[in-house]
């Protein structure tokens, strides 16, 4: 499997991650744990989770079925050392009886709002949790999972350092932040010494938000561009095939996923989409993901999530495809 390198640490990660999220909830552990095998069978090496994976999927839930099961595997397979292990603290709730709606549905602002967040204590606790339910005395990335702008950065950042000095975490890294405030840390960074993010986890895939769309969380022009100029911080696209909407034209109707994208430069490269992923005789999903990949400036770990063995093994023709200037610039032009 192809590999890049993570930021400019000299570690090189697999440029298809396997995001475990709903490994042990939705996925049942028999299914999981033979995707994991398949996977690093595969010469894969780079696994994403977070101490609040799945809360939402079981109410009563506190998260942490994700990393139990990882940590399952890795005590059963002993591959600890074949993988580059990364988890995320800080968006766990604080009070989980206040993040369902009255149809017993999560209620996603609730949950926003209820957030424990990035304070120093929050996050050492984190960590330890985090590690406990891994079985491992260190993760390869820790993550900030969801910015949180009402705790001071220094402090943030400082508790971080501390981690990384404890060697709990080999490197750090930000999810769900807009591209200022990831200029402020890392200016505080190096201001301090303290360790500075090398992976960058957003939303990213080859459909491109709609315009007006207010998000911290897909990646956007701007970002890209930042990313561009500063390649010690790696790109990780979380959801790249949309929960697989490129396939079927069914699946993306109403489905939420596509909210952030509607419109005519949608429709336009879902066609592109269509007309190449034909030519080179694999599915709409697998071309995007493909896509991806070939993008070198930012380059681009696509971080997918299977639900089935079945899914995970839809996803693998991707490595495979080699795509033509021809292709890729028309798929680049495509849109609205
Ligand atoms: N940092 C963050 O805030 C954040 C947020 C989200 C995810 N993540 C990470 O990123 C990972 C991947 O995200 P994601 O799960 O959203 O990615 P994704 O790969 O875009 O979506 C996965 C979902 O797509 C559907 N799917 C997968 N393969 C398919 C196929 N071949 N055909 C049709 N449908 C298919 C399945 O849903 P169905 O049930 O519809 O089949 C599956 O659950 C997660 O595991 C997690 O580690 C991080």
């Amino acid at each position: 499997m192809k590999t890049v390198q993570l930021g400019r640490t000299g570690e090189q990660v697999s440029q298809l991650a396997l995001g475990c999220m709903i490994m042990g909830t939705v996925t049942p552990e028999d299914e999981a744990v033979t995707i994991l095998d398949r996977y690093v069978e595969a010469g894969g090496n780079f696994l994403d989770t977070a101490d609040c994976y799945c809360w939402w999927e079981n109410r009563g839930s506190y998260g942490g079925e994700s990393e139990e099961l990882i940590g399952r595997w890795l005590a059963r397979s002993g591959r600890r050392e074949n993988v580059f292990l990364a988890t995320k603290g800080t968006a766990v709730p604080r009070d989980l009886d206040k993040v369902w709606d009255a149809d017993g549905r999560p209620d996603w602002e609730a949950a926003y709002r209820n957030f424990v967040g990035a304070g120093a204590k929050t996050l050492r606790d984190a960590i330890d949790g985090s590690l406990r339910r891994l079985g491992t005395d260190h993760v390869d990335l820790y993550y900030v999972h969801v910015d949180d702008r009402s705790t001071p950065l220094e402090e943030t950042l400082e508790a971080l350092a501390g981690i990384v000095q404890a060697g709990k975490a080999r490197y750090i890294g930000w999810s769900n932040v807009r591209t200022w405030r990831l200029e402020r840390i890392r200016q505080l960074c190096a201001q301090h010494g303290w360790p500075a993010p090398v992976a960058l986890q957003q939303q990213h895939s080859y459909l491109r938000r709609r315009a007006g769309l207010r998000h911290a969380s897909i990646v956007d022009d701007e970002q890209l561009d930042y990313l561009e100029t500063h390649d010690d911080l790696t790109l990780v696209a979380y959801s790249p095939i949309l929960k697989g909407i490129y396939d079927d034209p069914g699946k993306r109707e109403g489905h939420w996923a596509m909210d952030p994208y509607q419109g005519p430069d949608a429709e336009a490269r879902l066609a592109a989409v269509a007309e190449v992923a034909a030519e080179v005789g694999v599915t709409p999903n697998a071309l995007v993901l493909a896509w991806l990949m070939h993008q070198t400036s930012p380059e681009i770990v696509a971080l997918i999530g299977p639900r089935t063995l079945q899914q995970y093994e839809a996803a693998l023709p991707a490595l495979d495809v080699k795509l033509t200037e021809q292709q890729l610039a028309r798929l680049d032009a495509a849109g609205a």
